[in-house]
């Protein structure tokens, strides 16, 4: 593992000796400073790239959305679109739905940078959950890096709530009406939520739908995009400030670099090892996404057409990342008062508070620079495959008319939900003991084989007898 000491530079200085470009930039960027020389974890822990994902995601979406944004045209009264789309062509349409076809099929490129930018939401969402469980599982969050951590559960609150914004704006039945949920749930909030629906949105979707799409647009493309981008950077500046956690290899001895010394610091420096890692996953994002893109657009638009206000289609949901939240809504049982707010909101509220809560539930009062062994950690890592399938199971409910079918054709859609409410309680906490018991086990053994003498030390002890 190399580490960023005078050695080190100076075994740098050697190895790139002889590139002129290398020189001409170290001697005005002075490389080997304390930010371009910042040690990163060296690139054989691939999930630390998960935040790289995300980060390059983001990039992406912040890239194609502008594009989008130029065209797109926030307005629900009706207008005689005019494009090459055969089956709306010269027919009334509204305002956002038709700038939304001209973007897909008049515009050259807008279908391919619109499908881009599809992906690109769902990639950006994906990535992020998962660079969370690697610092969960991993123990990243613990002392000094809680603030980081309450930082990146913001981040993900954020980046749901840009989704969702990001869903009606077509104006399509399909958003419409999964847009419809999200705002009826909105409201449900005792005291403040008319005044929410009010100020904030600006009316009743999709009466007020004139009202309320500027307001969307508004925050998907600039007062959200501008949080998370001034998020991402303080995300950033902590990362830098705060180092990453490393892995423990037999080099650190734990003796080395115990609790908070942070003198002995080791990983690639950013420049240039660490960027050439990171350009790979850049373009490897944008190749992944231009991949989905190209081959697998989504095409809601003509299969829904534009929004009802008199119809309410069937097979509506909402998006795979909300898909747990429609689960509550849909298993919470009658007798439960208020249940649109206890389902839609409370729930998801209480479940939000403990995941940004985490690094205070399982405290540490020292600082830790290393990450953990999941395997080392039952309690934990237990606690963590059980909320993981906690939220599965939940989504599984969100679709539980299909659950039906696939039971079979006469069982009921209520039957089926009955079962599902039982199995998501049953089910996570079965697996969170099934893990934390054979991890237990595990450790139990490795401490009892490591306090037992070696075969070698009894041979050596008999040599010497002798
Ligand atoms: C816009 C969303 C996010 C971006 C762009 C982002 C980006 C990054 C990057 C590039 C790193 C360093 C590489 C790595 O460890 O993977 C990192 C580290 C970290 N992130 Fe995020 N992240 C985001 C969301 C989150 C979320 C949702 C959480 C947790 C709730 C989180 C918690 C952390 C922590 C604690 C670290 C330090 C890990 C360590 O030192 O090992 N981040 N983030």
């Amino acid at each position: 593992m190399a580490t960023t000491t005078d050695t080190d530079d100076a075994a740098d200085a050697q190895k790139y000796e002889g590139s002129r470009v290398y020189r001409w930039l170290d001697d005005r960027l002075d490389l080997n400073d304390e930010f371009l020389g910042k040690a990163f974890p060296e690139d054989r822990y691939a999930s630390f790239l998960l935040g790289e994902v995300t980060l390059f995601s983001f990039i992406t979406l912040v890239l194609t959305g502008t594009f989008l944004g130029l065209l797109y045209r926030p307005g629900a009264e009706s207008i005689t679109y005019g494009g090459i789309a055969a089956e709306y062509a010269g027919k009334e349409v509204p305002v956002a739905f038709a700038s939304v076809l001209r973007i897909t099929y008049d515009i050259p490129m807008g279908m391919f940078i619109r499908m881009v930018h599809h992906w690109g939401a769902y990639l950006f969402i994906a990535a992020m959950g998962l660079h969370m469980l690697r610092v969960f599982f991993s123990g990243a969050y613990r002392n000094p890096r809680e603030l980081n951590w309450i930082v990146g559960a913001t981040l993900l609150f954020l980046g749901l709530v840009e989704g969702f914004m990001g869903y009606a704006l077509p104006f399509d039945e399909y958003g419409s009406t999964a847009t419809g949920i999200g705002f009826e749930l909105a409201g449900g909030i005792p005291v403040i939520g008319e005044t929410v629906k009010k100020l904030v949105f600006g009316g009743v979707w999709s009466d007020n739908a004139s009202a309320i799409l500027p307001r969307m647009f508004f925050y998907h493309v600039f007062l959200i995009p501008l949080i998370l981008g001034g998020l991402i950077a303080v995300h950033m500046l902590l990362l830098i400030r705060q180092k990453h956690t490393e892995q423990k290899s037999s080099r650190d001895a734990e003796a080395d670099v115990a609790g908070d010394d942070e003198s002995v610091v080791t990983g690639v420096p950013l420049v240039p090892n660490q960027l050439a890692v990171t350009l790979i996953v850049f373009f490897s994002v944008l190749g992944a996404l231009a991949f989905l893109a190209g081959l697998f657009p989504v095409q809601r638009l003509p299969l829904w057409g534009p929004n009802d206000p008199f119809s309410t289609p069937s097979g509506v949901a909402p998006d795979w990342y909300f898909m747990w939240v429609f689960g509550v809504l849909k298993i919470i049982p009658d007798f439960v008062p208020r249940a649109e707010f206890v389902g839609g909101v409370l729930v998801p509220g209480v479940v939000a508070t403990v995941l940004a809560l985490w690094p205070f539930i399982d405290y540490k009062k020292d600082a830790v620079h290393f990450t953990a062994d999941p395997i080392e950690r039952p309690p934990q890592t237990a606690v963590g495959v059980g909320a993981v399938t906690f939220v599965f199971m939940l989504s599984i409910d969100g679709m539980n008319a299909t659950v039906a079918n696939l039971l079979g054709p006469n069982v009921a859609t209520a039957t089926a939900t009955h079962y599902l409410l039982y199995l998501t309680i049953i089910v996570p906490i079965v697996w969170a003991l099934i893990t934390y018991y054979v991890l237990k086990r595990g450790v139990e053994r490795r401490e009892s084989s490591n306090a037992m003498p070696s075969d070698d030390s009894d041979t050596a002890a008999a040599v010497s007898d002798d």
